[in-house]
C-alpha cells in the first residue's frame, strides 16, 4: 500500500484477490470469512449471480449520459427510493458523505430563517466538510474547524427537549456504526421524531450503514422509533459500486433551480446494478434474512460465554462486541485466524456479514472469536 493510502487507512498488511458469497481469499490464497464486506458495501456478498447479470447488460449500453438528459433507468431507481418513504423524490450520487451532503443542503433551503443543526454525540456522518460537522469524534473534525459550519452535538436521550422552533434538523442514525454499534432506544427515537415534528424541524435519518435490508428491515429508522422526512442511502445500494442517495418527503418541496448537482450521481451504469439491488432486497425477503443471519451470529458469539466480552450490541447484520482489550488488537488478532472485522472505536469490534453469509461462515467466525479472545492474542 503507498505511504499515503496507509497513513489514511491503516494498512491491513493482506490484498484480497478474489471473493465469492461470504469468503474471500489473499494473494497467498488465504481464506477469509468476511464479515467487513468493503466497510459494508458489499451488502450481497461477492460476485452475486444476480448482480453480475446486472452488470453484464449495464456494461452493454450507455455508461453515463449526463443528468440532465431523461434515463429511464435513473427514473426507475429514483421511484424505488422514493417509495422507500412512501413517495418520496430522490438525488442520486456517488457516496454516503455526498447523500449527507445532500440532505444538508437542502435542509437549509426547506428551513429559511431557522439557524441550528443538531446531532448525535458519537455519530458518524462522513469526512466532506458537512458531513464532517455533523460527524462527532472531534479527532476527525478539530483539525478542519474553520472549514466546517456549527453543528451541536447531544446525547442522543437528550436530543428531544433541545430542539426548537430556530432547529433546521436534527441528524441521526438508527444504529451508530463507526460509534461502537449503539443501536438508538425506540423510545428515544419517538420522542425525537415527535419534538421534530411540533417543531417543524426536518428529521434526517442516516441510513447509509443500516439501510436496505441489512437492520432486518427495509429501513432502520421503524425500528428505532424514527419517522424521518428525509433519509440517506449509500453502502450496499449497488452491491460494493460506489453509489449514494438522499431520499424526501415530495410535500416537503426541493431543491432550487440547479441548486445541487453530480457529474456522476445517477449514471445509468451504477443506476442499472441499484435497480437490480433493490429489486433482490425487496422481493428476495432479505432483510428477513438479515435479521436471522445476526441472531444466528449474536446467538453464537454469546454462547461462547467469553469473559472477554463485556458486551453484545446489534441490528440484523450489524452487530458488534465490546471487549477490554483494544478493538484494533482483536481485529488484527482475527485476521490471522481468517476472519475480517473492522474496529468500531477504541474497545468495538464491529461484525457485517452480509446476506451471502451462511451459517458455515458464522459457526466458523464464532469459533475463530472463541479461540482469539480465550487464548488473550486479542490483548
Ligand atoms: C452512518 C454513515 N454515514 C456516512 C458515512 C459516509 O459514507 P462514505 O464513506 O460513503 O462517504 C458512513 C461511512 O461509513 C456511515 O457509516
Amino acid at each position: 500500500m503507498s505511504d499515503s493510502l496507509s497513513s489514511l487507512y491503516g494498512g491491513r498488511g493482506i490484498s484480497i484477490v478474489s471473493g465469492r458469497g461470504g469468503r474471500v481469499w489473499d494473494s497467498d490464497g488465504r481464506e477469509y470469512v468476511d464479515f467487513f464486506n468493503g466497510h459494508g458495501a458489499s451488502l450481497f456478498g461477492h460476485s452475486s449471480q444476480a448482480l453480475r447479470q446486472a452488470l453484464d447488460t449495464a456494461a452493454d449500453g450507455v455508461w453515463s449520459s449526463g443528468a440532465g438528459f431523461e434515463s429511464p433507468v435513473r427514473e426507475e431507481l429514483a421511484r424505488m427510493l422514493g417509495s422507500l418513504i412512501g413517495g418520496g423524490r430522490a438525488f442520486i450520487c456517488n457516496s454516503g458523505a455526498e447523500a449527507i451532503e445532500a440532505a444538508l443542503k437542502l435542509a437549509v433551503t426547506l428551513r429559511p430563517g431557522r439557524h441550528r443543526i443538531l446531532a448525535c454525540r458519537r455519530g458518524f456522518h462522513g469526512r466532506t466538510c458537512g458531513a464532517l460537522a455533523l460527524t462527532f469524534n472531534p479527532k476527525y473534525r478539530n483539525p478542519f474547524k474553520r472549514l466546517i459550519p456549527e453543528v451541536e452535538h447531544f446525547e442522543p436521550n437528550a436530543l428531544a427537549e433541545r430542539i426548537d422552533e430556530d432547529t433546521i434538523a436534527v441528524f441521526i442514525e438508527p444504529v451508530q456504526g463507526e460509534g461502537g454499534v449503539y443501536p438508538l432506544p425506540r423510545e428515544t427515537g419517538a420522542a425525537i421524531s415527535e419534538s421534530c415534528r411540533g417543531n417543524e424541524a426536518l428529521l434526517i435519518s442516516d441510513e447509509i450503514q443500516t439501510g436496505l435490508g441489512r437492520c432486518g428491515a427495509l429501513l432502520a429508522s421503524p425500528l428505532a422509533g424514527l419517522d424521518p422526512d428525509i433519509v440517506c442511502l449509500a453502502k450496499g445500494l449497488a452491491g460494493g459500486l460506489p453509489i449514494g442517495a438522499a431520499v424526501w418527503r415530495s410535500s416537503l418541496g426541493d431543491f432550487p433551480g440547479h441548486g445541487h448537482g453530480s457529474t456522476y450521481g445517477g449514471n445509468e451504469f451504477t443506476a442499472k446494478v441499484a435497480v437490480a439491488a433493490l429489486k433482490l432486497i425487496l422481493e428476495g425477503d432479505l432483510p428477513m434474512r438479515a435479521g436471522k443471519i445476526g441472531e444466528e451470529l449474536r446467538s453464537g458469539i454469546a454462547g461462547l460465554g467469553a469473559w472477554a466480552i463485556k458486551e453484545i450490541r446489534g441490528m440484523g447484520m450489524l452487530n458488534g462486541i465490546e471487549i477490554a482489550s483494544p478493538s484494533i488488537d482483536a481485529v488484527k488478532a482475527f485476521q490471522g485466524k481468517g476472519l475480517l472485522s473492522l474496529a468500531a472505536g477504541p474497545r468495538v469490534v464491529r461484525f457485517l456479514p452480509s446476506f451471502a453469509s451462511t451459517s458455515e461462515d458464522i459457526s466458523l467466525a464464532v469459533q475463530i472469536i472463541g479461540e482469539v479472545l480465550a487464548s488473550g492474542d486479542a490483548r
